[in-house]
């Protein structure tokens, strides 16, 4: 064969190479192209070379290294195709290659409420339902309305330091009306009452009252599983011409009612004492679950609004009379979800507080 003949068809093929190389568009396709061309055993570059031993004799040192040259020269157009297609196409091939339709979602993590402000929110929605204003009271109180305003008389144990939590300089401080963490939500009811009678103008009769007050109360009790130093009260008050004992057990019965959902809740009271109230009871409310278990449950105290607290804040007890309640938050809360130690709702154990 002469050496140009030889020459053509090899340059014919370089092209041919190029082109292929060149237009491969995944690493598919590049590879069978490489295999085509630079194939050890078949490729077409393997039979050129084949054909070098038909090279006329005088032509041969010529024609292999220019068959040098060229398969160089073709092995460095494959290099650059495959780095175009690592480059661009192929990135994005090997991520379409890797992204599975049939995996999960990746879940994400939504935080919520923690259950006491859940039920704290349930009740003020149903108490709004029932004409009761929320309102706030201070957490840090003085001594005329966590007791003096409440009829709680100097001597009465409920006093007691060992009882209370009272912030000791602040004591000092304030001599005759010393600090303390409240010790419980009727706090509220003479800051309301109060407000109300120095808003009301001389000689005219304060407002009826209809508020509900939720929040942290403190008592130094050593936790176990039914107590714990801090706690929650949900507080009522109503004051208006006529109010009896009636209205009471019904706004109870119809609250429970609606927590609990259903007819079947009862609530029933226990004769009791509360300074501030006269007569007083304790609340209780009758619960049943869905497998047939049925109790009654302690949910706090109430009763009619005692003259002496209506007179120290400047209401007439001869124009109005008034009920007032306060139930524990937690009971609550504990009794619908059926949980049974309170310690666990302050814990923060993440495992425990996303159950619900
Ligand atoms: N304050 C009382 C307590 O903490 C509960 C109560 C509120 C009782 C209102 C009567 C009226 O135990």
């Amino acid at each position: 064969m002469a050496l140009a003949e030889f020459l053509e068809s090899l340059n014919a093929l370089a092209a041919q190479a190029r082109d292929a190389f060149a237009s491969a568009d995944s690493a598919d396709a590049l590879e069978a192209a490489r295999i085509a061309f630079l194939g050890a055993k078949s490729g077409h570059l393997r039979q050129v070379q084949k054909g070098l031993g038909k090279v006329d004799k005088a032509d041969k040192p010529a024609a292999g290294k220019r068959f040098n040259e060229v398969k160089v020269l073709v092995e460095s157009e494959f290099e650059q195709a495959q780095q175009r297609l690592a480059g661009e196409g192929g990135g994005r091939e090997e991520a379409s290659d890797r992204f599975d339709v049939t995996l999960p979602g990746e879940t994400l993590r939504i935080g919520h409420l923690h259950p006491i402000t859940q039920t704290i929110r349930e009740m003020k929605d149903i108490m709004g339902r029932l004409g009761f204003t929320a309102v706030e009271g201070p957490e840090i109180e003085d001594d005329w309305h966590n007791f003096e305003a409440l009829n709680i008389p100097l001597s009465h144990p409920a006093r007691d330091p060992l009882e209370n939590f009272y912030l000791a300089s602040a004591a000092k401080a304030s001599g005759e009306n010393p600090l303390l963490l409240r010790s419980q939500t009727s706090t509220v009811q003479i800051r309301v009452m109060e407000q109300q009678v120095a808003e009301t103008a001389a000689g005219e009769s304060p407002p009826p009252v209809r508020i509900i007050s939720l929040g942290r109360v403190y008592r130094p009790d050593t936790a176990d599983a039914t107590h714990y130093p801090m706690f929650h009260q949900i507080e009522g008050l109503l004051v208006d011409r006529g109010v009896t004992m009636a209205d009471l057990k019904s706004v109870l019965r119809l609250f429970c009612q609606s927590y609990f959902g259903g007819e079947e809740v009862h609530v029933r009271f226990r004769p009791s004492f509360f300074p501030f109230t006269e007569p007083s009871v304790e609340v209780d409310m009758n619960w049943r679950d869905g497998q047939g278990n049925e109790g009654w449950m302690e949910m706090g105290g109430a009763g009619m609004v005692d003259p002496n607290v209506l007179r120290a804040v400047g209401y007439d007890p001869e124009e109005v009379t008034g009920f007032a309640f306060g139930l524990g938050v937690e009971r609550i809360c504990m009794r619908q979800h059926g949980i049974t130690d309170i310690r666990a709702l302050y814990q923060n154990d993440v495992r425990f507080l996303s159950q619900f």
